[in-house]
């Protein structure tokens, strides 16, 4: 079997360890592998396949003999280093909002668009959509191809690991502040995310949404390759470490019972149905998504307010579906079909 020089890029992240993990974990074919992050991580070490390895600087790699890059380290430094890695031969999987919008570059969910891959022959560079794109997408995709969809009004509830390391510190802290009576320190959020929502995430746009917001309007309508789905998204953060949680409220084309919606979803790719009227029978982001690969789907019902609604609650592990797992599975099918 083939194997594969791979570069983590960002590798002492919260998303680099989860690349890591994955990689070993789905015994991806590697050759060698480069954990690469700033200056100031070089020389220490994590973790791969019950190995430690050495963080490398990515200033000083070259990406010559790399065959895959998988970059986690911001938007900042992708648009730096992405195309340059990729001028050296390597194929980019990029992980950060930095090239998602650009109409050369596919952004690809597996289950939904694994096609496009394709077309990482232009660039050389694929974008993994925003994490809470993903698991949305992937619930959305079985009901489109049935009946199409009109327009998705989602809020979300989102976990801090989304923002980095940083920030689940920040509510440990917090949290523990709180609990011992002391006062409450805000660095990473602008307001306390211990024991609150905030219906805040990325930067504000000049509509009034967010861009994370705005990234769930664009990205959903890229990825389903129909610009006439109209999105509505609130993005909250919330005080749960990792795993992403969305209410998502669908108006179709055309009616679809909980029932027939329950069987499109429970035979689709990627997803699990948890859908049990009664006491807990329904995933959350604790007990199913955290450390988990599916996109868990419940509460699936009619919309008692639209003759064409309906609604599901929509669970995933925004670490690894939301972000690393997905771009391991992007990259699977690179080495498996075009390189
Ligand atoms: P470092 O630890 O050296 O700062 P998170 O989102 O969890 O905070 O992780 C961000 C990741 O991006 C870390 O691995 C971080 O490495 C990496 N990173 C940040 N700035 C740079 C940079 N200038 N060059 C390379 N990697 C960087």
């Amino acid at each position: 079997m083939r194997k594969f020089n791979v570069a983590v890029v960002g590798a002492t992240g919260a998303v680099g360890e989860q690349l890591l993990s994955i990689l070993a974990q789905r015994d991806f074919p590697v050759d060698r592998i480069h954990a690469l992050a700033s200056s100031r991580s070089a020389g220490r070490k994590v973790g791969f396949a019950g190995e430690e390895i050495e963080v490398g600087d990515l200033a000083e790699f070259d990406f010559s003999n790399t065959q895959i890059g998988l970059f986690s380290a911001g938007a900042g430094i992708s648009k730096e280093y992405a195309p340059k890695a990729a001028a050296q031969g390597c194929v980019v999987v990029d992980n950060t909002s930095q090239f998602r919008y650009e109409d050369d570059i596919p952004l690809v969910v597996p289950e939904a668009n694994a096609g496009q891959i394709a077309d990482y022959t232009s660039r050389g560079i694929i974008a993994n959509p925003n994490c809470s794109t993903i698991q949305m997408v992937v619930a959305l995709k079985p009901i489109h191809d049935a009946v199409g969809i009109e327009r998705v009004n989602v809020a979300t509830y989102q976990a801090v690991s989304g923002t980095g390391k940083e920030a689940i510190d920040e509510l440990d802290q917090q949290t523990r502040n709180i609990i011992d009576g002391s006062s409450v320190n805000c660095e990473v959020y602008p307001k306390q995310i211990a024991f609150n929502a905030l219906p805040h995430i990325d930067v504000f746009m000049d509509n009034g949404y967010t861009k994370e917001e705005m990234k769930m309007v664009w990205e959903t309508r890229k990825i389903l390759g129909d610009d006439s789905i109209q999105v509505n998204p609130t993005t909250v953060r919330i005080p749960v470490v990792n795993g992403h949680s969305e209410a998502v409220h669908l108006e179709l084309k055309a009616p679809l019972s909980a029932e027939q919606a329950k069987q499109l979803l429970a035979g689709a790719p990627g997803i699990q149905v948890m859908d049990d009227r009664k006491d807990g029978g329904y995933p959350t982001a604790v007990t199913e998504g955290d450390g988990t690969d599916a996109v868990y789907v419940g509460r699936i019902r009619e919309d008692i307010s639209h003759p064409r609604g309906l609604n599901l609650w929509v669970v995933s592990d925004n670490l690894r579906k939301g972000a690393a797992l997905n771009s391991i599975q992007i990259a699977e099918i690179l080495v498996r079909e075009y390189i």
